[in-house]
């Protein structure tokens, strides 16, 4: 493909779209959730969870006073959801009344679980170190939550069951279905 090369990223929205997921803490008797669309897996063993969240985020402040966070995600027809704890601060508002958001009960830290979510995990902070505007919060994933039916035998999101929330960037989301599965088995693609 022939390509514009730049050495300015700009915003950089390349890279997208990302799944985009619901971070929630609570310290104090405070409680808040914020859209994310910047986290990944980083371990296995031990089960480790990135979020990268800007510090001056009320959230950022609930999960620095606790230590803990969860991170829940939810499918394409809670969109709005995703676009109201992302476009609101929990430092103005609480967030669960003013969006009717329902919860489930944590087991293992007092992170909400949202309701809508298809899956969740409860993470216990490790690190956190700041790169530029945004700090690199780790945890490791204490306790996991994931709603009946929606995944396959080998942990796989049915597509038949589940939308997922994607963001694309400048307030749009999308979504995928099984028409766009295949199935490529790296034992025989990586073979010479
Ligand atoms: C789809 C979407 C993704 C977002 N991703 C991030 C992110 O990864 N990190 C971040 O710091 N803010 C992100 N934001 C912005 C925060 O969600 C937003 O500033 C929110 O109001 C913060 O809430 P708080 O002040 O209650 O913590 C995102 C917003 C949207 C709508």
């Amino acid at each position: 493909m022939l390509k514009v090369v730049a050495e300015h990223a700009g915003a950089f929205y390349q890279h997208y779209p990302r799944v985009a997921a619901i971070v929630t803490a609570s310290s104090g008797g405070r409680k808040n959730a914020m859209a994310v669309a910047w986290h990944s897996s980083i371990s296995f063993k031990p089960p480790v969870y990135g979020i990268s969240i800007a510090p001056k985020r009320y959230t950022y402040q609930l999960i620095s006073e606790s230590k803990q966070f969860g991170i829940n995600f939810v499918p394409y027809e809670k969109a709005e959801m995703i676009a109201a704890v992302g476009g609101s601060s929990g430092n103005m508002i609480d967030k669960f009344s003013e969006f009717n958001i329902a919860e489930d009960k944590s087991i293992k830290t007092e992170v909400p679980i949202l309701r809508d979510a298809y899956a969740a995990y409860e993470c216990k902070v490790i690190d956190n170190k700041v790169f530029g505007d945004h700090a690199w919060i780790i945890g490791e994933i204490i306790a996991v939550h994931v709603a009946e039916g929606v995944f396959r035998a080998n942990g796989m999101l049915d597509l038949s069951q589940v939308h997922p929330a994607l963001y694309l960037g400048g307030e749009t989301y999308c979504s995928t279905d099984v028409s766009y599965v295949k199935f490529l088995d790296r034992e025989k693609y990586g073979k010479k």
